[in-house]
């Protein structure tokens, strides 16, 4: 169990709440940093709400003055960057606020943390670490026959959410190789679980099933992705933080690859099974809301990636299969109409602003 002081920025996210919720123990203190935006949603910590050591802090990763005086008051041995704009399809229509936040916030973030660093006294120096959470969309898109995505191939992002990721890790390994700041890097491939904002393709494909709209599949379905359950990748992060190399850049998939098409159909097959009750029937199984809609523009057509270093390194490998992630993460959604309900309603929105004020 963990048992350092870390500093996480955008927790109250997906992945992040995930990796805050596995990795938390009360002996330490855990610091989310969080803008709060429409992505983030302070609901998905409530089981922390009593600890006296998590401590949720609504501030932009840019703002130098608030991070430096987390850094000072709790002194932390990591700093985890998850925070960020993620959804492709906002980067297309919105570009601005992903260069505001996956370039310019992670600069300032950066030397935010580079001067705590560099004031740090031996051993706290040696060991400390900056984790930058990163995307396999880095490297664009992959040919057909082309062998998966490795460490080394270089970046060639299409979407200005890729571009936005990629300008952050080239200033992650700048500030690697110039100021010696002891950074890692992962790109993980399309995660999905518990919590995930029903923007991204499963969580919107398992409540519009279960609410009887229209499953929209972009273009002809038949991009390739490699599905990662979350909790695979919180383990992976975990192990990185413990024993990853400085300066390193790790991958981390599940080794599948499965159209969008398939994944969609798996879920509604699942659904089938798992929830009779809702309004589809034997005769309308979920499959007949899939409905084809226009591409997105510049979608890339296949991810991959090559996991040799992290699984030969550090011993990683994915505890779940696509279906066996799908199921938990179909039963989570069903369990929790509640949570479904505030971010269907913008309730949780509400909440924010009374807490915390405009954003
Ligand atoms: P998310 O959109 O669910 O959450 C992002 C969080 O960051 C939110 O809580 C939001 O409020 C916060 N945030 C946004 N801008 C901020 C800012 N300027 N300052 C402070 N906080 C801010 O994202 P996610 O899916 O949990 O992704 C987390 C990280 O993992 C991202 O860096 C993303 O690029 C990366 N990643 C995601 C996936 C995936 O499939 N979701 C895959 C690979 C890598
Ligand atoms: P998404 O979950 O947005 O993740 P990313 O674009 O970061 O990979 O989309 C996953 C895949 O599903 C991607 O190929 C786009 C496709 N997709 C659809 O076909 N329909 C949808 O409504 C969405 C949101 C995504």
């Amino acid at each position: 169990m963990n048992t350092r002081t870390w500093l996480v920025t955008g927790g109250a996210g997906f992945i992040g709440s995930n990796f805050i919720l596995s990795q938390f123990n009360p002996q330490a203190a855990m610091i989310n940093v969080d803008k709060l935006t429409y992505a983030g949603n302070p609901h998905n910590l409530n089981s922390l709400t009593n600890e006296p050591n998590y401590i949720l802090v609504q501030s932009d990763i840019g703002n130098e003055p608030v991070i430096e005086a987390l850094l000072h008051k709790y002194q932390p041995e990591a700093v985890i960057n998850f925070a960020a704009e993620t959804h492709v399809d906002r980067s297309i229509y919105n570009p601005q606020a992903f260069i505001q936040t996956n370039i310019v916030g992670a600069f300032h973030l950066l030397q935010t943390v580079r001067n705590y660093w560099r004031a740090l006294k031996s051993p706290a120096r040696e060991s400390f670490r900056f984790l930058h959470v990163s995307t396999d969309e880095v490297y664009g898109s992959l040919e057909p026959d082309a062998p998966p995505f490795t460490e080394t191939s270089p970046c060639a992002p299409n979407s200005p959410y890729s571009a936005s990721k990629a300008g952050g890790d080239h200033l992650v390994r700048s500030y690697h190789r110039t100021y010696g700041l002891p950074a890692i890097i992962t790109r993980s491939s399309n995660n999905y679980g518990p919590r995930q904002f029903p923007e991204k393709l499963i969580p919107l494909v398992i409540l519009n099933s279960l609410q009887g709209k229209a499953l929209p599949i972009y273009g002809d379905g038949n991009h390739l992705r490699d599905w990662l359950y979350v909790e695979d990748h919180c383990e992976a992060m975990r192990l990185v933080l413990e024993a990853g190399r400085i300066g390193e850049t790790y991958n981390i998939g599940s080794g599948g690859e499965q159209t969008n098409l398939e994944v969609v159909r798996t879920i509604c097959a699942l659904l089938d099974e798992l929830c009779p009750q809702s309004p589809q029937s034997p005769q309308s199984p979920h499959a007949s809301l899939i409905t084809f809609v226009k591409d997105r523009p510049g979608h890339d057509r296949r991810y991959a990636l090559d996991c040799t270093k992290i699984a030969r390194e550090l011993g990683w490998k994915p505890k779940e299969s696509l279906s066996s992630g799908l199921i938990k993460t179909i039963r989570w959604y069903l369990d929790h109409q509640d949570w479904v309900s505030s971010i269907q309603t913008g309730a949780y929105r509400e909440w924010v602003r009374q807490h915390y004020g405009e954003i």
